[in-house]
C-alpha cells in the first residue's frame, strides 16, 4: 500500500527514538512491498525556538494531510522550571490533540514474560496482566477555562465534560470491551466531582446496550490501588483525561519500564502514534533511550491506521525477541546494556531475516 506518514520527532530523546522507529517502518516497507512517504514537521520546544509556536499551522497541515502521525516526545526543562512562561512545549501536544480531534487515547498495558523480573511487583501478580486503558484526551481539566484572578493570587482550572464527549468515548470503550474479555471498568471520582457523576450516569444509561459486557464502576483512588494489587483483574478501563494520564504512568511501570509502552490517539482526523513516556531530557543525544515504546507505536500504526495486522505482528515478534535475548537498553539492564541504535538495528535485522 501507499501511505503518507507525518513524522514529528519533537524534543529531548524524540529524534533518537523516532530514528529507530523509522528504520523499522522502512524495513517493513521493503519486506512487504509498501511505499510510504515521510513528511517531517516540527513541534514542541524546538518549534518554539524555530518559529515561536509549539504546534505551527504548517505542522498541523502536514498532520491533516497524512494517513498517520508518528510522534516522538515533547518537553524541555527550560520550560518546566519556569511557571510563568507564556508559551510551553506541552501546549503544542494539547493543540495537536484538540485540532486533530483525538478524543481517545489507547494505552495497552501488556507484560513481557522475559521482563517479569524487572517489574516492581511480584511475578505472580503481574504474569499475564494485559489490559487496555482508554483515556479521554480532548476534554476535562486539561482543556477547561483556566487562569488567575485576585491580582494573580488565585488560580483555577475548570473541569468540563459534555454529554456528547462522554458518550463517544464510552461507546468506543464498550466496543473494545466487546472485542476483548467483555469487562469494562469506568474510573471516576463520582463521590466528589460533578463531571464524574455525569460520566457514571451516562455509563449506566449505556450499559444495557451492551448486555454481554460486565460494567464495573471504580473511584480513581481505588483504581490506583487495584492496578498495583490486582492488575490482572482489569480488561478495559476507561477514564477522563487527567485520571488517565496519571493511571497510565502507574500502569506502565508494572511492565518493567516506562520505555516499553506505546499508545494510539484516535478520533476525528489523522491518528497519532506515540510512546507514553516523555522527552527524557537527561538522556537526549546520548543514544541510551529505549526505542521500544516508539517501535511498538509504529506497530500500532500499522494495525490501527493501515489495517496491516501481519506487519504489526512481525514488529511485535521482533521486539519480544530482542527482550528475550536481553538485547536491551540501560533502563532494563545494568549489565551489557545496548544503545538506542543497536536495539533498533537488532530489531530491523530480525525483521529482515524472517
Ligand atoms: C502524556 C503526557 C502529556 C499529558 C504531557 C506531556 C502534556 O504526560 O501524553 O501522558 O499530560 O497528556
Ligand atoms: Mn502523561
Amino acid at each position: 500500500m501507499k501511505a503518507t506518514i507525518a513524522v514529528l520527532a519533537g524534543d529531548g530523546i524524540g529524534p533518537e527514538i523516532i530514528r529507530e522507529a523509522l528504520k523499522v517502518t522502512r524495513a517493513i516497507e521493503k519486506k512487504f512491498g509498501h511505499e510510504f512517504t515521510y513528511t517531517e514537521a516540527i513541534t514542541g520546544a524546538c518549534a518554539i525556538d524555530a518559529v515561536g509556536d509549539p504546534y505551527p499551522e504548517a505542522t498541523h497541515e502536514i498532520c491533516m494531510a497524512a494517513d498517520a502521525v508518528l510522534f516522538g516526545a515533547i518537553g524541555d526543562p527550560r520550560f518546566d522550571n519556569n511557571p510563568t512562561a507564556k508559551v510551553r512545549p506541552e501546549q503544542g501536544l494539547l493543540r495537536m490533540r484538540k485540532q486533530l480531534g483525538l478524543y481517545a487515547n489507547l494505552r495497552p498495558v501488556e507484560t513481557f514474560d522475559s521482563l517479569l523480573h524487572k517489574s516492581p511487583l511480584r511475578k505472580d501478580l503481574v504474569e499475564g496482566a494485559n489490559f487496555m486503558c482508554i483515556r479521554e484526551l480532548t476534554g476535562g481539566i486539561y482543556f477547561g477555562e483556566k487562569g488567575r484572578k485576585d491580582n494573580d493570587n488565585t488560580a483555577f482550572d475548570n473541569c468540563v465534560y459534555t454529554r456528547a464527549e462522554v458518550e463517544r468515548i464510552l461507546k468506543l470503550a464498550y466496543e473494545y470491551a466487546m472485542k476483548r474479555n467483555k469487562k469494562l471498568t469506568v474510573v471516576d471520582k463520582a463521590n466528589v466531582l460533578e463531571t464524574s457523576r455525569l460520566w457514571r450516569q451516562i455509563a449506566q444509561e449505556m450499559a444495557p446496550t451492551y448486555p454481554e459486557v460486565e460494567t464495573q464502576y471504580m473511584f480513581v483512588d481505588n483504581a490506583a490501588m487495584q492496578i498495583i494489587q490486582w492488575p490482572k483483574n482489569f480488561d478495559v478501563m476507561v477514564t477522563e483525561n487527567m485520571f488517565g494520564d496519571i493511571l497510565t504512568d502507574e500502569a506502565s511501570v508494572i511492565t518493567g519500564s516506562l520505555g516499553l509502552l506505546p499508545s494510539a490517539s484516535i478520533g476525528l482526523h489523522t491518528s497519532v502514534f506515540e510512546p507514553i513516556h516523555g522527552s527524557y531530557p537527561q538522556a537526549a543525544g546520548k543514544n541510551i533511550a529505549n526505542p521500544v515504546a516508539t517501535i511498538l507505536s509504529a506497530a500500532m500504526m500499522f494495525e490501527y491506521a493501515f489495517d496491516l495486522k501481519e506487519e504489526g505482528a512481525l514488529i511485535r515478534k521482533a521486539v519480544a525477541a530482542s527482550l528475550e535475548q536481553g538485547f536491551v537498553t540501560e533502563d532494563i539492564t545494568k549489565e551489557n546494556a545496548k544503545s538506542t541504535s543497536e536495539v533498533g538495528d537488532w530489531i530491523v535485522n530480525y525483521i529482515m531475516c524472517q
